[in-house]
């Protein structure tokens, strides 16, 4: 079921997302060669904590029969797409593509969002990779507002990034969000006719999440029955955001990182 949340929700919503996005900030700047992924899990829990909100993404289970999820901040390098663990002893290296992703639950309801940080001196199809995925979810978010159609956000989306030559993960999508961590409708990164038509509807709050990758769209999953990784090795990127659907266009919800 598609929810449309209230005034009152979405002002809380816009409170909680702008802490995740400071939090989030926090966790980019301390994404530097030789930090541990531990540490940076840590910065995330204590960020969200200490505001008075909760890790949405730790012990989350996508089904009953999935293990929970054991790590607050989604730490996902080079050929991870997403989900990646923040495992102990390992450590973030010069020239690494790392996702970052966090979700937080604050006054019982969730926001979610996620930036990729290039460490040190990532190669020019690194960061290419990371700004063309970050102007894809511009684009997608630019056609947004009330009476606009789902698919549009997909096509603006897969329209900038196919003819780049780039592999859209195709696995997975954007979601909405609030009353809980994925909620309707899913929203894909590609269009096809076979996806069901949904109008945009002020209120509806949207997390949208461009995954790609420099090669296939084929993810795989690791043995940790968590991380995807892309089948062919090649770099991925992921950038998202929460937002609200107004009237006129969208609000953010989760604001970008500081220096985006
Ligand atoms: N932002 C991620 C997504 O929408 C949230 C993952 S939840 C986790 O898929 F627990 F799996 F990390
Ligand atoms: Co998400």
């Amino acid at each position: 079921m598609i929810t449309i949340k209230t005034a009152e929700e979405i002002e809380k919503m816009k409170q909680g997302g702008k802490i995740l996005s400071q939090v989030l900030s926090q966790v980019m700047a301390a994404c530097v060669p030789g930090a541990h992924t531990e540490e940076l899990d840590r910065i995330a829990r204590e960020g969200i904590v200490k505001a008075n909100g909760k890790p949405s993404f730790l012990h989350y289970q996508i089904s009953d029969v999935d293990p929970p999820y054991p790590s607050t901040v989604c730490i996902s390098i080079n050929e991870e797409v997403v989900h990646g663990l923040a495992t102990p002893n390992r450590v973030i290296k010069e020239g690494d593509l790392v996702g970052l992703d966090i979700g937080m639950w604050y006054e019982g309801l969730a926001t979610d969002m996620a930036a990729t940080v290039c460490v040190g001196k990532a190669t020019s199809e690194a960061r290419e990779l990371s700004q063309d995925t970050r102007e894809s979810l511009k684009l997608g978010l630019a056609v947004i507002k009330e009476g606009a159609w789902l698919h549009e956000i997909s096509q603006a989306i897969e329209g900038y990034l196919a003819p780049k030559g780039y592999g859209i993960i195709r696995d997975l999508c954007g979601h909405g969000v609030g009353y809980s961590v994925h909620e309707d409708p899913q929203i894909p990164n590609y269009h096809e006719r076979r996806h069901k038509p949904v109008k945009l509807k002020a209120g509806m709050c949207l997390a949208i999440e461009p995954m790609v990758s420099l090669g296939d769209w084929r993810i795989k999953q690791k043995d940790d029955g968590w991380t995807y990784v892309t089948a062919d090795k090649s770099l991925a990127a992921h950038w998202e955001v929460t937002i609200v659907v107004t009237k006129s266009g969208f609000e953010f919800v989760t604001p970008w990182p500081d220096k985006v």
